[in-house]
């Protein structure tokens, strides 16, 4: 009896054992992945984040680390080993400041707009601001190698053969285009919101594309605007952006300065920082000028912001089509609905509003132009416009002697008439 009881004790204490063994075990296993996954995102943090010769704290919680122009992530591309940086384009478009001789009347005159980081300092001569990549905002992402790379295919096709594809990826515009030239930039003065986004996952962006090729795996985008992205930078703050893919969002690409590519040589503008101010309902409105052109001697794509601001360029051999030129430019917004509970998003495009609304109330791109084959900025021809569901977000376009050619666009999303 006294022996039967302790081999079941035993057999009870071996089972306990057994259990207990699996349970490190177990753990243990779960554990490995994880502190591979810690290595690995510090692995790519350090890729990321160059060493700061000045570092700045923004009142938005941003860190921008002045990093020295020769030590920015463009250098780590291995075709730009040997690069020597160019310090400014050799030309400018023709007709740049042209818009600025027309005085705005005054109820539709906009207010400049700098960074938020400013108030608490700036970066010295021979430096870049980077904002820095922090290991929640990897985190966030899907995996390390997916962190600041789109997730789909996102750009709007407004004559695909298959509107049903249009739909399925979620993603909603309101854009204006022009195609079936060669265009080798684009120009637009963007009016700046910050629309509420109802999902962490889903984004509200305004933005111009520079496309080249058709709408396959090769597809060529250069992209630039604002956007407000919980997943990409961890808050609601509109943030200015920067995006590039030759391949359609595959392999090559990323927001910002978030992979090798873009180079930049601009002290005062850091990529993926908040602007501020911005735009309040039939209250004060600001924008920000956006001008994307090629430069015709080296072939490099340039940007600028705002008149002052040339911020650095993509260089030539990034591209296959835009090496040459652009097919194609569109101006707009695009959201993602995620259809959170089976509903449309109530993220909003723009200011949230319609349209109809106008200045003030609705969202803004004007003086929109174009860079033509002589470097010259002309007014886009044949204007048409794109939505997928125009009771959720729509465009209208206009032209005026003030604000040239230009679009009203948005919309507040789920509403009766979007469901
Ligand atoms: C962003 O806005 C959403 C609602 O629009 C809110 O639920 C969320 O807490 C905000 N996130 C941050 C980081 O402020
Ligand atoms: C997208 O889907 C909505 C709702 O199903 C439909 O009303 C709309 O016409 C579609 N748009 C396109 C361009 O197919």
């Amino acid at each position: 009896m006294a022996s039967h009881f302790r081999t079941g004790q035993a057999r009870r204490t071996a089972t306990l054992l057994f259990f207990f063994l699996c349970l490190i075990s177990i753990s243990y296993a779960a554990r490995l992945p994880a502190s591979r996954q810690k290595f690995e995102v510090q692995k790519h943090l350090n890729r990321l984040n160059k060493p700061a010769v000045k570092t700045i704290k923004s009142p938005d919680g941003d860190i921008i680390d002045c990093v020295h122009i020769s030590h920015q992530p463009a250098f780590d591309h291995p075709f730009l080993k040997d690069h020597k940086i160019q310090m400014r384009p050799n030309y400018h478009p023709e007709g740049l400041y042209d818009e600025s001789k027309v005085s705005a009347k005054p109820e539709e005159r906009s207010k400049p707009i700098t960074q938020l980081w400013h108030l608490n300092g700036r970066c010295p001569e021979g430096t870049i601001p980077i904002r820095r990549t922090k290991e929640d905002d990897v985190l966030r992402a899907s995996s390390v190698k997916r962190y600041g790379k789109k997730k789909h295919r996102t750009i709007p096709q407004p004559r695909s053969a298959d509107p049903d594809l249009i739909n399925e990826s979620g993603h909603q515009h309101a854009i204006a285009y022009v195609e079936g030239d060669k265009y080798y930039g684009a120009k637009a003065t963007i009016n700046v919101w910050e629309p509420k986004i109802q999902q962490p996952n889903e984004f509200s962006l305004s933005q111009l594309w520079i496309l080249g090729g058709s709408f396959g795996e090769d597809l060529n985008s250069i992209e630039a605007g604002w956007q407000v992205s919980p997943d990409l930078y961890g808050d609601n703050n509109t943030r200015l952006f920067t995006y590039w893919t030759s391949d359609a969002y595959q392999a090559t690409g990323c927001y910002n300065l978030l992979c090798s590519g873009f180079i930049q040589i601009n002290s005062e503008i850091a990529m993926g920082a908040s602007i501020s101010p911005v735009s309040a309902f039939r209250n004060s409105q600001y924008d920000i000028s956006i001008l994307v052109w090629k430069d015709p001697k080296e072939g490099n794509w340039w940007m600028q912001f705002g008149n002052d601001y040339v911020l650095g360029y993509w260089p030539s051999f990034l591209f296959s089509y835009l090496a040459d030129s652009a097919s194609m430019i569109e101006w707009g917004g695009e959201v993602v609905n995620s259809e959170p509970d089976g509903q449309h998003t109530s993220t909003q495009m723009g200011s949230g509003h319609f349209p109809e609304e106008g200045f003030g109330k609705s969202s803004y791109f004007r003086n929109i132009q174009i860079v033509d084959a002589s470097n010259n900025l002309k007014v886009p021809k044949g204007i048409g416009t794109f939505t997928e569901q125009s009771n959720c977000y729509d465009v209208q376009t206009g032209s005026n002697g003030d604000w040239g050619h230009y679009f009203y666009y948005g919309g507040p999303g789920k509403s009766p008439n979007c469901p």
